[in-house]
C-alpha cells in the first residue's frame, strides 16, 4: 500500500478540527508547566506545539512528513521541528513529557514507537495521547469496501494504513514498555465534517488516500461517490455529515 503523502494546505484548510479537539487534551491532560521540555509527536503543521509554547514549556515537534514539518517551520519559525520516524527518534536530553494528538494511529508498529517514547522521557515523565481506537471510522471503512465491491474492483486491502487498538490492547502495551497508566478512556466522538457530502470526500482525500491512490482517477472518483451513498444513512443528520470517530485517550508516566 502507498505511504501517506500529506498535503499541509488541504490539512490546514479542511481539518482544523484535529487541533481543536486536541486542545483540551493538551490543556487539561498534558497541562504543560513553565520550564518543562515537551515533545509533540506527530506535530503536523504545528498548531498544538505553538499552544504548548504559549503555556510556558519548550516544545520540540516531530513528524515523519517533511511537507508538514516545512509548513510548521514556516508558520512558527521560533519553534523547533524535526522530520523523524517515531520508531527511532532520539533526543539529546530526556524530556518531561511526550504529547501526541491524532497521530499514533498512523504508526502501525506501536512497539518500537513506545520504546522510543520511553527512552526519550525522564523517569516519571508523562506520555499523554489521543488516537483513533478500535472501530474507529468503521462506517467509512465498510462503505469504501462496499464501493470497491460494487464497481467490481478487487476488495479493499485488508491491511490498513492505520492502527486502531482497543483500550485493553494499548494500555497493556504501555505497561509492557514500562509505563504506569493513570487514566485511559475509550469513547465515541462523531466528528462534524464541513460542506455536507463534499466534506466526506475531502476527509477521504485528506486521510484515506493510501487506499485510493492505487486506483485509476475515474475509478477513484466512482469509489468516492459510492462511498458517500453507502455512508449517508449512518453519517448524515440533516445537512450535517459526521466521521464516526472512536477515540482512545490516555495519561501514563514512565516508571521511576
Ligand atoms: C482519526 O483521526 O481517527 C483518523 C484520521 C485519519 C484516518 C483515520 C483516522
Amino acid at each position: 500500500m502507498n505511504a501517506k503523502v500529506w498535503d499541509p494546505s488541504l490539512y490546514d484548510d479542511t481539518a482544523a478540527y484535529v487541533s481543536r479537539y486536541g486542545k483540551d487534551l493538551l490543556e487539561e491532560w498534558l497541562a504543560p508547566k513553565k520550564g518543562e521540555t515537551i515533545i509533540d509527536l506527530g506535530c503536523g503543521t504545528g498548531e498544538l506545539a505553538d499552544r504548548i509554547t504559549q503555556l510556558g514549556a519548550t516544545v520540540h515537534g516531530i513528524d515523519s512528513s517533511s511537507s508538514m514539518v516545512e509548513t510548521a517551520k514556516a508558520k512558527y519559525p521560533n519553534l523547533s521541528f524535526e522530520v523523524a520516524d517515531a520508531k527511532e527518534f532520539k533526543v539529546d536530553q530526556p524530556v518531561d513529557a511526550v504529547f501526541s494528538n491524532a497521530a499514533l494511529h498512523w504508526m502501525t508498529e506501536p512497539d518500537p514507537v513506545l520504546q522510543s517514547v520511553s527512552k526519550s522521557l525522564k523517569p516519571g515523565g508523562r506520555f499523554i495521547g489521543e488516537m483513533g481506537a478500535q472501530d474507529n471510522i468503521a462506517t467509512i471503512i465498510a462503505a469504501v469496501n462496499m464501493a470497491f465491491v460494487e464497481i467490481g474492483q478487487e476488495p479493499m486491502p485488508t491491511i490498513f494504513p492505520w492502527y486502531f487498538p482497543s483500550l485493553g490492547e494499548y494500555t497493556s502495551l504501555l505497561e509492557k514498555h514500562g509505563f504506569v497508566v493513570e487514566k485511559a478512556v475509550y469513547f465515541n466522538r462523531p466528528t462534524p465534517l464541513v460542506n455536507g457530502a463534499e466534506g466526506l470526500k475531502i476527509w477521504m482525500q485528506n486521510f484515506a488516500d493510501p487506499l485510493l491512490q492505487p486506483l485509476e482517477p475515474e475509478i477513484r472518483e466512482e469509489v468516492l461517490e459510492r462511498t458517500i451513498q453507502f455512508a449517508e444513512p449512518a453519517l448524515r443528520d440533516g445537512d450535517q455529515w459526521y466521521a464516526d470517530y472512536v477515540r482512545l485517550r490516555f495519561s501514563a508516566y514512565k516508571e521511576e
